[in-house]
């Protein structure tokens, strides 16, 4: 099933459309989407939407477009305030055109993944919209609390892990119940997709977090030491603050090469591996609670692995 969600997802984004005029509005979305990422929002919805139906038709693939071009217009808007100059190996949008252009652009994207998902079948549109608006509102919410936080010496974990929750793991917890409401599953079955989606949310930040440092630029398509550069608290500056407080004037250098020793002499890059694995496995729980069948556990468990080891 996981390899037909990943052809579905690819011919999904081979044939969308939007529309060409005027091209400044237009080339930048068509540039980003088209470049293309990893796609995981629209798979994870297929994939959850595949634990009750089987054919993946228009009621579910509109929505599934809908999660991915939303998030494409976050990652635009990201960069700017990020002052990042890559994505997806290729140039952002606000480098290669200008911010003005990543604006607007972005705003039109967020305009067409409302049109997309207001496609959702009538029985369960008003609840679509319901759950796609208040996920979007909390993304901007986590986004606040990021930047307000570059800002900070004293974020503790619990206001990480509030922060990631909402600018990242809602959206993959809205992914997955997405796919589940559209399918018509019942409200117990909703929620526990929602849980498992939003802790590999949590996963799939500290993920992004550890390879913002430790990956490899060439393959993670996105600037190594970016998150020290810009003095965001991550996951691996708020454990290795907590092993040490005196590592805030080093990390104040914004010296990549020795703050990256200092995570390692500290051991939080191991940490850091080691909760992802834990928020990985306790996604889980939700759906043994809430009594999936044996095979479709497994199903999202190969989802939720394919996550943990991820290198891009
Ligand atoms: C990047 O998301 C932003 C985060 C929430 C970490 P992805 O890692 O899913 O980016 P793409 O879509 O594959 O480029
Ligand atoms: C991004 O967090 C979250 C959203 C875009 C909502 P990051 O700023 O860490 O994402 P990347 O690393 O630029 O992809
Ligand atoms: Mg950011
Ligand atoms: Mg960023
Ligand atoms: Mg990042």
């Amino acid at each position: 099933m996981i390899e037909k969600v990943k052809k579905t997802v690819e011919e999904l984004f081979e044939g969308i459309e939007f529309p060409s005029s005027p091209e400044g509005l237009y080339d930048p979305l068509r540039y980003m989407i088209g470049i293309g990422g990893k796609r995981i929002r629209p798979a994870l919805c297929l994939l959850s939407y595949s634990l009750f139906k089987q054919d993946f038709t228009e009621e579910i693939l509109s929505p599934a477009a809908s999660l991915e071009v939303f998030h494409t217009f976050t990652l635009i808007h990201d960069d700017i305030m990020d002052r990042s100059p890559l994505r997806r190996g290729e140039q952002t949008v606000w480098k290669k055109w200008n911010e003005d252009t990543a604006i607007l652009s972005g705003d039109v994207m967020l305009i067409d993944a409302y049109k997309r998902i207001a496609k959702a079948p009538a029985t369960c549109v008003n609840q679509a919209l319901e759950l796609f608006s208040t996920t979007a509102a909390q993304v901007c919410e986590g986004q606040q609390l990021d930047m307000d936080f570059e800002h900070r010496e004293d974020v503790t974990l619990e206001e990480y892990e509030k922060m990631i929750g909402l600018k990242t793991a809602v959206l993959l917890a809205c992914s997955a119940r997405m796919g589940a409401l559209v399918a018509g599953a019942d409200e117990r079955q909703c929620e526990a997709l929602y849980r498992y989606g939003y802790d590999l949310g949590m996963a799939f930040q500290v993920a992004d977090d550890y390879l913002d440092a430790f990956g490899d630029e060439k393959v993670f398509g996105k600037p190594i030491g970016g998150d020290i550069l810009q003095q965001k608290k991550s996951w691996l500056t708020i454990r290795a603050l907590a092993c040490e407080q005196k590592f805030i004037d080093l990390f104040k250098t914004r010296d990549i090469d020795k703050v990256k020793a200092e995570y390692v002499a500290l051991g939080v890059d191991g940490d850091a591996k080691e909760e992802i694995r834990r928020y990985s496995l306790r996604a889980l729980d939700p759906l043994k609670e809430a009594g999936f069948a044996e095979d479709k556990i497994e199903l999202m468990k190969e989802f939720a692995r394919s996550l943990v080891g991820r290198v891009k």
